[in-house]
């Protein structure tokens, strides 16, 4: 297992690409599954975890290749089950059951289990599924649907905790190929959202409204090939910018959109880190005084659960107190516990942290729980003093491309050692 070796102190400075996103990469490789002529998907970043669905894609049937971030995928005949094995180890392998189930009108996908970051049911992709027409049943750990009587329909798909990005991207992968219309209501409006809505229309698709919380669906008979580079990864930028805020770097982001990053580049303007736009580039500026700013997680366009972390690590060396309140998934704070190894001043009340910020933090070997918790943590060993060891990277390569070489080549001193 590899682990991260850093020595803070470094402020970040130069330039950095931001890679295509893997959230958006996932659904739309499994689209893929949906035509049984060539695709092809550019600007996927190179991860454990779109690696892991170009497998899982092989094993469905279809003959793909993954080579410098261009997948081509050929789904000429493909199986409906997605077993146990493929689905516990990444939980969006859920949005199979989309594609197989528009494609081959039946799917057997396992229940994906429990996720570190807190229940993730899949209960809303059901009803979605089944407001479709779809025979729905829950057996042996398995999902197993029957599409024969799909039809299209009409559904609400919000729940307690906002809408579902992978549930509307589920229906409207089966819909897409499900003869009648089909209208989501409380969509989810997340740029992934709408990365993929626009793939699927290259394919043929007929989709109307993705980005709102209504999207409309006209089901057409088949899909065909299509070639799609995916958006630059929302997340990742918003980690490179509270990098470059952490330790009062100086950073151009070179590829992101500050169209997806709203939220985030208000809370970093409100927290004192000086963000501008420089024609299609970013620039963030770290220096200064900074200020404790409060953030509430929302679905899109508000602030991003996957940036809580990041934005958590900021407020704990930022003079004065900040709460963070987590509306998505109220459990996610694993990074909580190992950040006050390092020195952090953070109270748990229910789902909200109460950072105290302090002078400074101080280096020491912390674990990596989740992906974005894991992404924190390494922004704090940056700006600790002395040595922060960062175990069990392996949660980091899931969804970071090259982050230990891209934080390097902005001067941070971050080695990886087996
Ligand atoms: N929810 C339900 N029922 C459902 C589905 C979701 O109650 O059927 C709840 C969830 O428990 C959660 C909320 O609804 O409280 C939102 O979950 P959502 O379904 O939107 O999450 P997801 O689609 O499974 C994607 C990202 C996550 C990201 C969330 C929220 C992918 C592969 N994953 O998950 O990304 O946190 O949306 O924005 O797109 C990450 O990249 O680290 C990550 C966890």
């Amino acid at each position: 297992m590899d682990k991260f070796v850093i020595n803070g102190g470094a402020p970040l400075k130069g330039e950095v690409a931001i890679s295509g996103s893997k959230n958006s990469s996932l659904p739309i490789l499994a689209a893929t599954l949906l035509t049984p002529e060539r695709c092809v998907i550019r600007g996927v970043p190179d991860l454990s975890d779109t690696r892991f669905m170009v497998e899982i894609i092989k094993h469905i049937g279809a003959e793909a290749e993954f080579k410098d971030g261009v997948v081509t995928v050929e789904a000429r005949k493909i199986r409906t089950i997605a077993p146990y094995d493929l689905v516990r180890k990444m939980r969006a392998s859920v949005c199979l059951l989309g594609p197989l189930l528009g494609r081959r009108r039946k799917a057997k996908v396992s229940v994906p289990g429990g996720c570190i970051i807190g229940p993730r049911p899949i209960d809303i992709h059901l009803k979605g599924f089944r407001a479709l027409g779809a025979d729905v049943r829950i057996e042996k750990g398995y999902v197993i649907a029957d599409g024969k009587n799909m039809a299209g329909g009409t559904m609400f798909l919000g729940g307690r905790f906002g809408s579902t990005v992978l549930g509307t991207a589920n229906v409207m992968m089966a819909a897409a190929v499900t003869k009648g219309t089909t209208v989501i209501e409380s969509a989810a409006c997340e740029p992934e959202v709408v990365d993929l809505a626009q793939f699927l229309v290259k394919m043929g698709a007929q989709i109307h409204g993705a980005g709102s919380p209504t999207v409309t669906i006209h089901g057409v008979e088949h899909l065909h090939g299509a070639e799609h580079t995916v958006i630059p990864d929302r997340i990742e930028a918003g980690t490179f910018m509270t990098a470059a805020a952490v330790t009062g770097g100086h950073v151009t982001l070179k590829g992101a959109r500050p169209d997806h990053l709203g939220a985030v580049i208000d809370k970093l303007l409100e927290a004192g880190v000086k963000v501008e736009r420089a024609g299609p580039d970013m620039v963030v500026r770290g220096e200064g005084r900074r200020e404790p700013a409060d953030v509430i997680t929302m679905p899109y366009p508000g602030f991003p659960t996957d940036m809580q972390a990041q934005f958590m690590t900021l407020m704990t060396i930022t003079p004065g107190i900040s709460v963070i309140t987590e509306k998505i998934y109220p459990e996610r704070f694993m990074h909580v516990a190992e950040l006050g190894r390092l020195g952090a001043n953070i109270a748990l009340e229910g789902s909200s942290a109460i950072v105290k910020g302090m002078p400074k933090l101080s280096g020491a070997p912390i674990m990596a729980s989740d992906l974005r918790a894991s992404a924190a943590l390494v922004l704090a060993g940056l700006v600790a003093h002395g040595q922060t060891t960062v175990n069990r990277v392996y949660h980091i390569d899931r969804g970071y491309e090259r982050i230990d070489e891209k934080l390097r080549a902005l001067g941070a001193r971050i080695e990886r050692q087996k």
